[in-house]
């Protein structure tokens, strides 16, 4: 059977928006419909058999337009396979602990629900667009600037999704 997949993204400064769009591209790859969206602008759930919901994490916390979708979905989302993913520099802190506190965060934002499967992928973080507040408080949380997106290992995470929400491959031709 194959799949209806929403995949819902928050993003402040868009390199989360184009690891969505990588994911939708690999789950079309393997044969589902899908549909790549900013999370504030769904409107409907109807007609999706799974979701894909993805956050950057803001100063701890993952963006909470996240946490609001997950509010106003609860009762269609408790129902469908959902995977996650949040997007952050966690990965890149040298900080024993500091993988495993964006994780929680990522939980926290999903509240309720229980993901089919969820990762952190490491972001992307322009120092132009940084101010010096911010510049203070990312170099205190030992945050460096760069892009550090592993397009393989989103490809790898987005192509085991289906068969993790339940539906197989469609026979190739
Ligand atoms: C002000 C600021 C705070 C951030 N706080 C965190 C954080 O607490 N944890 C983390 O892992 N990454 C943090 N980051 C890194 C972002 O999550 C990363 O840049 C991400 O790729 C941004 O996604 P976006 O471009 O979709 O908004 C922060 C970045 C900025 C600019």
């Amino acid at each position: 059977m194959s799949a209806r997949i929403l995949v819902a993204y928050a993003t402040r400064n868009g390199s989360t928006a184009e690891i969505a769009q990588s994911i939708g591209r690999e789950l079309t790859n393997t044969g589902h419909a899908v549909d790549v969206t900013e999370i504030k602008t769904v409107s409907t759930l109807t007609g999706y058999t799974a979701i894909v919901i993805g956050g950057p994490l803001y100063m701890g916390s993952i963006d909470g337009t996240v946490g609001k979708f997950v509010g106003n979905y609860r009762e269609q989302l408790l129902k469908l396979p959902v995977a996650a993913f949040g997007v952050g520099l966690a990965p890149k802190n040298p900080d024993p602990g500091a993988v495993e506190a964006a994780m929680a965060a990522l939980r926290k934002s999903l509240g309720p629900v229980t993901p089919v499967s969820s990762i952190l992928f490491a972001g992307k973080l322009d120092p132009a667009k940084v101010n010096f507040v911010m510049r203070k408080f990312l170099e205190m949380a030992k945050i460096p600037a760069g892009d550090f997106r592993d397009w393989g290992a989103i490809a790898a995470w987005a192509r085991e999704l289906p068969v993790k929400m339940g539906f197989s491959l469609p026979p190739k031709d």
